[in-house]
């Protein structure tokens, strides 16, 4: 073992805990983050977290609305500590506010909590996000909410999980009824009936529970025949066909453990917690590119690194400033540490960084350390998403992916005399990652136009245009519903009716469709060439 590493680096590094949750919306993911903070202790009552009168506020709503925000709508990330770990939830936006960034995000987590409503199964945010875990390497921990309601069954949840995500399942409890019968979990491993009981409306408080051999008396004696018959069924089941769980088969994205519960009433949410801190990684080692080829960096042997996978304007507009978002991948960072700033390849510059900031519900404090798998916010000066910050040159982080955008429409300025200020703002605001900028293939000359994952990402695009350009600008929605980086030869490739073809910020062609049925049409007509999801 090699003496000369900073021990608490190591120990701080080893209790992190970087993660963030994938679901598809409603399914549970504020209602399970607001739990983890109250078996964390950060709470005393749940209930706290949304506004829940108003309904949701989404992210944008920091650029029009000064009124009290909740938790997730401020912070990137979100960071405490539960029974000795550092959690860092990180923030996924999702509803209408479901973007790129929501994506890049996920490439800052060293694993994900995928919650599925138990009576809906798995449902199209949660495909595609599960998408980029998979493309990424990201383990993922299943969560299937919502059991006090009527459910689907159980087994049948578990095979839709394997055969529309691709991965396998393996249930580390299992459900014993559901809806109002529903009384607790099946601990499988340790062989124990867990029981829950309502300790507050809402489940403001957490649950009672109480933990039984299942063999015993107790436990038999506690739930009613009808429900301990199809346990030892289901039990049974699972012993002879379903998957064995494997820690390293979870790491290497090939399996996910899956817990059932209501993070509603908190039943099974504290196992569930308490098995999240044991299963998941603490930040490991990442592949970094170098000048001569790609190396593995470890998190506590290299020096500082980071790279910046967020960038967020106004987000107080009394500050009127703009946040880079780092997650640290090595080595300790304190307060003026002085770093290289690397963007594709070269040494920009050397910065200070002299700022740092956590983000904790609405306040911001300023930090002094972080480490490994945290994430810090600086006040932007120049990054870009995707850069990379080290105290070691040499080497940067591995490129974001670009992902599918589903919403396309050409922008101009309204008033032409407008033109320059309009150039620059789309420039900085694309290389923030706030949209996507298309040029027609045939046409380059011809208006760019922008595409974007959610919708909102235009409408927070003119604001900005607006507000900090004071540029108006006209935008006219185009037809295309989804695309695909082309990947074959351009010159042999035939678009179909309808498509169109198309270059991004980087060179790559990209094709766009009308409808999914229009790109299945055209990848049958061109056999010899695919269509990737992420560039
Ligand atoms: P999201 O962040 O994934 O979009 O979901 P969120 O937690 O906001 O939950 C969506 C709705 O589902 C909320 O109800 C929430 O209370 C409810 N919910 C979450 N988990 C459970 C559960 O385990 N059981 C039951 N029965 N309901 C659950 P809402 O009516 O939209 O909002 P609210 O007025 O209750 O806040």
């Amino acid at each position: 073992m090699d003496t000369d590493l900073d021990p608490i680096l190591t120990r701080e590094t080893a209790r992190r805990r970087t993660f963030a949750i994938i679901s598809h919306p409603d399914a549970g993911k504020t209602t399970l983050t607001e739990k983890l903070l109250l078996y964390s202790g950060l709470l005393r009552t749940a209930g706290m977290v949304k506004n829940r009168k108003g309904g949701k506020l989404a992210t944008s709503d920091w650029m029009t609305m000064e009124q009290e925000r909740g938790i997730s709508i401020t912070s990137s990330a979100m960071q405490f500590e539960y029974h000795g770990h550092v959690i860092n939830v990180l923030d996924t936006p999702g509803h209408q506010d479901f973007s790129a960034d929501t994506y890049r995000t996920l490439t800052a987590a060293d694993c994900a909590i995928m919650v599925l409503d138990a009576a809906k199964g798995v449902e199209t945010q949660t495909r595609k996000l599960f998408a980029v875990c998979k493309l990424r390497g990201i383990p993922v921990l299943t969560f299937i909410n919502k059991l006090d309601l009527p459910s689907r069954s159980p087994l049948e949840l578990m095979a839709e999980v394997e055969e529309v995500l691709g991965i396998a399942a393996s249930a580390i409890n299992w459900p014993v009824g559901s809806g109002r019968e529903f009384v607790g979990v099946a601990d499988r491993a340790a062989k124990d009936l867990v029981l829950f009981e309502k300790t507050s409306v809402g489940g403001a408080q957490r649950a009672s529970m109480q933990r039984l051999p299942l063999a015993s008396p107790e436990a038999q004696a506690a739930i009613p025949e009808d429900l301990r018959r199809q346990l030892a069924e289901d039990l049974e089941m699972l012993e002879i066909a379903g998957n064995p769980f494997s820690r390293e088969a979870f790491l290497g994205s090939r399996i996910t453990p899956v817990f059932f519960g209501s993070a509603l009433t908190n039943f099974g949410i504290e196992p569930f917690f308490d098995a999240f801190v044991e299963l998941a990684p603490a930040p490991s080692s990442r592949e970094v590119v170098t000048t001569t080829g790609s190396e593995s960096m470890d998190p506590i042997a290299a020096p500082f690194s980071a790279y910046v996978f967020k960038i967020q304007a106004n987000m107080n507009p009394k500050h009127r400033d703009q946040m880079a978002f780092i997650r640290i991948c090595s080595g300790r960072f304190e307060r003026d540490l002085v770093v290289k700033h690397v963007r594709a390849g070269q040494v920009l510059r050397e910065v200070r960084l002299s700022r740092p900031q956590t983000l904790v519900a609405r306040d911001r404090n300023t930090l002094d350390e972080a480490f490994p798998g945290d994430v810090v916010g600086l006040i932007n000066a120049g990054f870009a998403i995707g850069d990379t910050l080290a105290v070691k040159g040499g080497f940067e982080h591995q490129a974001l992916p670009q992902f599918p955008p589903e919403h396309f429409a050409r922008i101009e300025p309204s008033d032409l005399t407008k033109r320059k200020g309009f150039d620059k703002g789309m420039e900085t605001l694309a290389g923030e990652g706030a949209v996507q900028v298309l040029r027609s293939y045939d046409n380059p000359i011809a208006n760019p136009f922008i595409a974007a994952v959610g919708r909102l990402q235009f409408e927070v695009l003119q604001f900005r245009l607006k507000d900090e350009w004071n540029v108006e600008t006209t935008l006219t929605p185009l037809p295309y519903a989804c695309s695909g980086w082309l990947h074959g030869d351009i010159e042999t490739f035939k678009p179909t009716p309808g498509a169109q073809v198309a270059k991004d910020a980087r060179g790559r062609i990209v094709v766009l469709f009308p409808s999914e049925w229009d790109r299945q049409y055209c990848l049958r007509q061109n056999p010899e060439h695919q269509l990737l999801d992420f560039a």
